[in-house]
């Protein structure tokens, strides 16, 4: 049995237990849900826990009982935690391994010191000043007395995609992505459109869940469709989906032939004006409602939210807004907008 936290974006905690639970079922159970955080005590293999797609990172916690961290440097715990990364660190080539980090309130005082550089010295890695490989974070227990030793599972973030190869200005976290992509509930016969598509995060991520009969990535801006491309081919994709020099608000695609549509629109902070999408986004949805199918479903994060939700409202006979959640990503409070193609024809 493991004591496990995972950091997940504010506002996606229930996306993510539904994941956890759909992937492991009874082996995790206690699930306690804080803003951006869930615990829970698993009962299966660590290594399980570096597939879940909507989890930002996941510890392993082990908890001292004891009044100080001072405490921690006696043998008996010093022994559980050197075994607790130890335990960790085999979930992952030993390459992977260089860092250590120790991250604490106060964590350059006299006693953090020198357990970071004693551990340090018992697992041979050089000490990182900010991002480390072994990352340990240690805070007052949350839900016992005394302290306690958060491990995380991976060298990286989960959400630091092995996939991503290429970056791109305002790329979309992948753990969003993946939930966004959850949302539309994929099938393998669907017909999916990744408008203004960028890096290709939601495409890529939502092949990662399911097959897909058709996946078109489409953008204006040739350098970021070569670097969709990239990404494509780093996450094994290339064939599965295809990319195109297209102006989202004018597809050369069939009325009613896209099963779901996907996009992270431009927010008219890094990307486009606020102005430029007060003609973007009515041009958008109608043209969406104009490819989609009947009961087609659509998933759209936009941080221009007045704006979306008059378009919405504008649009009403043609798309049925199901569901609307705020996400923390990136220092704002985006929202994510499921909406489904009714039978109405395009008018
Ligand atoms: C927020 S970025 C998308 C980022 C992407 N989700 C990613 O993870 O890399 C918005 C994208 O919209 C594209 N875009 C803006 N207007 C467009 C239009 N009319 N048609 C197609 N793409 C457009 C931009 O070139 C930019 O790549």
């Amino acid at each position: 049995m493991f004591d496990v936290e995972c950091d997940v974006l504010e506002g996606l905690e229930a996306y993510a237990i539904k994941e956890i639970q759909a992937r492991f079922g009874r082996r995790c159970s206690s699930i306690t849900v804080h803003p951006g955080r869930v615990r829970m005590v698993y009962a299966g293999e660590l290594r399980s826990l570096l597939r879940l797609r909507s989890v930002v990172a996941a510890y392993l916690v082990v908890t001292y009982d004891v009044p100080r961290p001072r405490a921690l440097l006696g043998h008996q715990h010093l022994t559980r935690l050197l075994r607790t990364l130890d335990t960790v660190r085999a979930l992952e080539r030993s390459e992977q391994y260089r860092t250590i980090r120790l991250s604490a309130a106060g964590e350059d005082s006299s006693v953090l010191t020198r357990l970071k550089e004693t551990l340090a010295r018992h697992t041979g890695l050089a000490i990182a000043p900010d991002e480390g490989d072994l990352l340990i974070r240690l805070r007052r227990a949350t839900l016992n007395n005394g302290w306690e030793a958060l491990v995380r599972l991976s060298p990286r973030p989960l959400a630091t995609r092995e996939w991503r190869v290429c970056n791109w200005p305002g790329s979309l976290n992948a753990t969003l992505a993946s939930v966004m992509m959850r949302m539309t509930q994929p099938a393998a016969t669907d017909r999916v459109l990744n408008l203004a598509c960028g890096s290709g995060t939601l495409l890529i991520e939502r092949l990662f869940l399911a097959p897909a009969r058709r996946a078109i990535g489409c953008d204006l801006d040739q350098e970021a469709l070569q670097c969709a491309q990239r990404n494509l081919e780093a996450a094994g994709f290339a064939k599965a989906a295809r990319l195109e020099q297209w102006d989202a608000a004018l597809l050369p695609l069939e009325t009613g032939s896209v099963d779901v549509l996907c996009a992270d629109l431009p927010f008219g902070q890094l990307i486009g004006s606020h102005r430029d999408n007060e003609a973007l986004y009515p041009r958008i949805i109608t043209e969406a409602a104009r490819v989609a199918a009947p009961g087609a479903r659509m998933c759209l994060l936009t941080h221009e939210v007045r704006l979306i939700e008059r378009v919405f409202a504008q649009h009403a006979s043609v798309w049925t807004l199901s569901t609307v959640v705020r996400v923390r990503t990136g220092g704002m409070m985006p929202r994510i907008y499921l909406a489904q193609r009714t039978m109405a024809p395009v008018p």
